[in-house]
């Protein structure tokens, strides 16, 4: 295995994930982890990440020192660059700002450079840069701006370079990678997914006790009811809980899912009325959600009091969630305890089972293939844990459920025809308490306003409204008025987030 220190970097996921992308296992972990923490995880080589800061500034941030001392091959990358050249001897200092893509000659194409020709395009992302290179380096590239931008050391085991090769702009960014992962580390390509289903399911094997899982229907939880299904069968329950806040007939598709495809001990709660009842008359967006939330945990509170004793609980929690919360600094086990149980009261005394928390997203999805997950389900755009209750504005109404369900499905069948619909991030009709006239034969009528929203995003922090065809956004304008009685009038949302954000509540 690599290990990547973070120095926090925007980028710094990104390299465990083209690492991993060629079969060989990557981890993150914070740049400040403790020798003794980094030689557990027995890594065949290590990447210092780039960040924000200057190494010549006083809190600059730096690894232990005796992780120099392990003589394992090490490559730093834009930061990591700069303290590799700062630690060795070398001069940092404050340059021209070089944002984009250079173009990079290459000097030396012993090793690290080697096979991807002359010269190619490097994204560069950096305010400092190598004025000096430490004694007992060479230069093995460099662009215009920078004279130092790939250096190795003389007995070939280290290597800075200014530029990032994990981002799509570098070209050969994958090539550079693999050179030093797999000829400089010599690491092993052995991290496939199957081989990650046979131990997962290896490892689950080995627990006592029932599993308690709740399926959304979405591919994260999915996955886990899967593999801990093969793992320990009839002794995991999965639960669904219908809060009627979901899209058109999803309910019925979910439960379909899991009678017809997979043998899984699946209950499908219906508690529609229980979640709309307790949303009567409340406009507020951030009651409506706690509400959601509340409800949601006595639903399946309850469960679990009647179905148990249940020793486990399973989550779809990922990889990115692990590093972000800052729970697990280092290696990320197959199955952890906890106490605080999400939100389930503390004398259930369940302990969290997290199958999926090494991975990430599109290796989620390569294994869902693996088990043979309806296809449909896994291009399925993102959906909000409380649902409907954030797209409709004000009061959750039945005819604004009824409004909102139709009129998004209307908006995802013309995006599907259209070849449109996996290329957008997120696309719904949403519905607040606004109407206007219109005329419908030769009567004058009252009636709702539907708002349509398609976004564009890469990671939902940020999204941009999506310019659909003018006569695709008619279309989808003349069946939501034609389908839907209540609807006179459609609009299409042109806020971006920000300022707007992706859901209207
Ligand atoms: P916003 O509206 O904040 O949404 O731009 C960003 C992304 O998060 C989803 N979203 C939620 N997901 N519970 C969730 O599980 C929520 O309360 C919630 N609110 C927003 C939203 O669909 C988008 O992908």
């Amino acid at each position: 295995k690599i290990v990547v220190l973070d120095f926090g970097s925007q980028y710094s996921h990104l390299i465990c994930r083209r690492i991993r992308e060629f079969s060989v296992y990557a981890e993150l972990v914070p740049y400040d982890i403790s020798f003794e923490e980094l030689q557990k995880l027995n890594p065949k080589g290590i990447i210092f990440s780039g960040g924000p800061s200057s190494v010549y500034n006083s809190d600059a941030p730096v690894p232990e020192n005796k992780i120099f001392e392990m003589n394992l091959p090490l490559l730093g990358i834009c930061y990591g660059h700069q303290l590799i050249v700062n630690k060795y001897g070398g001069k940092v200092k404050r340059a021209n700002k070089e944002y984009g893509s250079s173009l990079l000659t290459i000097d030396n194409d012993k090793d690290l450079l080697n096979g991807i020709g002359e010269s190619v395009r490097a994204w560069m992302s950096h305010g400092d840069e190598a004025e000096q290179i430490p004694p007992g380096f060479q230069v093995i590239g460099h662009t215009e701006g920078a004279k130092a931008a790939a250096i190795a050391s003389e007995n070939k085991s280290i290597y800075g370079i200014q530029f990032h090769p994990e981002v799509v702009h570098t070209e050969q960014g994958t090539e550079i990678l693999k050179n030093f992962v797999l000829k400089v580390c010599g690491a092993n390509q052995d991290w496939t997914m199957e081989g990650f289903i046979d131990s997962a399911v290896e490892k689950i094997s080995k627990i006592e006790g029932n599993v308690l899982c709740g399926v959304s229907g979405g591919i994260d939880s999915t996955v886990v009811a899967l593999l801990i299904h093969k793992a320990i069968g009839d002794r995991l329950k999965c639960v669904f809980v219908n809060n009627g806040l979901l899209r058109l007939n999803e309910e019925k598709e979910i439960e379909a899912m899991f009678k017809d495809n997979f043998k899984v001990n699946f209950t499908s709660i219906d508690a529609a009325d229980q979640f709309l009842g307790k949303l009567k008359g409340v406009e507020d967006p951030e009651k409506k959600r706690m509400i959601v939330g509340e409800e949601f945990i006595h639903v399946f509170t309850e469960f679990a009091e009647k179905n148990g004793p249940f020793k486990w609980l399973a989550q779809g929690t990922l990889y990115p969630d692990v590093i972000e919360s800052g729970v697990s600094k280092g290696p990320a086990a197959v199955i952890k305890s906890h106490h605080n149980v999400g939100g389930l009261p503390d004398w259930l005394n369940l302990e969290i089972l997290e199958p999926l928390r090494e991975l990430y997203k599109d290796e989620v999805r390569k294994i869902a293939k693996i088990l043979q997950v309806p296809e449909k389900l896994f291009m399925r755009h993102p959906f909000p844990g409380p649902g409907l209750a954030v797209r409709i504005i004000g009061e959750v109404t039945p005819t604004k459920l009824t409004i909102a369900k139709v009129a998004s499905r209307i908006v995802e069948d013309e995006l599907l025809e259209a070849n449109l619909y996996d290329k957008v991030w997120q696309a719904y009709a949403a519905v607040g308490d606004d109407r206007a006239v219109g005329v419908v034969g030769d009567e004058r009528r009252y009636g709702n306003i539907v708002m349509i929203r398609v976004v564009d995003s890469i990671d939902a922090m940020t999204a941009d409204w999506t310019r659909l065809p003018h006569g695709l956004l008619e279309k989808m304008s003349n069946r939501i008025t034609n389908e839907i009685e209540d609807v006179t009038w459609v609009t299409y949302t042109i806020s971006s987030k920000p300022p707007a954000t992706i859901e209207p509540q």
